[in-house]
């Protein structure tokens, strides 16, 4: 099968707090763009790969990849407008499945990638990296005046955390996408279009270490780890 992949590149890092937005920051040499477009570059099942970026970019086009399989299209408001982009910028090169992978993931490992790939494609379903979770989950109530409380425990049994890449048929996609964005669904993630239009979505267990780079204390884990990983 046709593989294309689409990274979602166009946000600003309002958390990360930092002038340079987040998925140009230097990590181990490179940035973190560069770290996260490496390691799909690694997946022989990958054939493109579509960086959606912000209209204000002043980064990608200094980077050193390869332009023969990485282009750019203009990314939207909202992370799901970016990747609705790239769906469309993507069409001419016919894919069957697509494969969405954050920009500010940089530590995902090609096995996982690989293994979701696979499974997916043997059920002919989609389907996302995913990770139990680990912690006891409340969910906290405010009171008028005195801060949150507790309102109850989550059992955690069937908790995941979302992550990335998450692989989809490109049609199916597409169409769940546009349709749930058009009808003012809360989407922040491919997985909640295909859950808002019925489609069956895969869990499929991944690294825990695979986590977004999110706020200024994560860069340090991240640094220590990609300097783990070698390349
Ligand atoms: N993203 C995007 N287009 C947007 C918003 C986000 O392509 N309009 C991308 C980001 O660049 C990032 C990924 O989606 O790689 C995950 O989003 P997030 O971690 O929320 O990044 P930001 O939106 O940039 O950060 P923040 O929410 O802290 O502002
Ligand atoms: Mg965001």
């Amino acid at each position: 099968p046709r593989i294309v992949a689409i990274v979602p590149a166009a946000g600003v890092g309002s958390r990360m707090q930092s002038s340079t937005p987040k998925q140009y920051i230097e990590l181990q040499g490179k940035t973190v763009l560069e770290h996260t477009l490496n390691k799909l570059m690694k997946v022989g099942e990958i054939s493109a790969i579509k960086v959606a970026i912000s209209a204000a970019d002043d980064y990608f086009s200094t980077l050193a990849i390869n332009k023969q399989v990485i282009s750019t299209v203009a990314g939207g408001r909202e992370r799901a407008d970016s990747v609705l982009a790239a769906l469309g910028a993507i069409e001419q090169q016919s894919p069957d499945w697509v494969l969405v992978h954050d920009a500010a993931r940089p530590l995902v490992c090609a096995h996982d990638i690989e293994n979701l790939i696979a499974q997916c494609c043997a059920a002919k379903q989609g389907g996302i990296l995913a990770a139990k979770v680990r912690d006891t989950i409340k969910r906290g109530c405010n009171s008028e005046d005195d801060g949150e409380f507790i309102d109850m425990t989550i059992p955690r049994e069937h908790l995941y955390q979302a992550l990335t890449p998450q692989f989809f048929p490109y049609e199916l996609l597409r169409q769940a996408l546009r349709d749930a964005l058009a009808a003012g669904a809360n989407i922040t993630d491919e997985a909640s279009a295909m859950e808002w239009a019925g489609h069956p979505v895969r869990l499929i267990t991944g690294r825990s270490d695979n986590f977004k780079i999110t706020t200024p204390e994560d860069l340090q884990l991240a640094n220590f780890l990609l300097a783990q990983q070698v390349t």
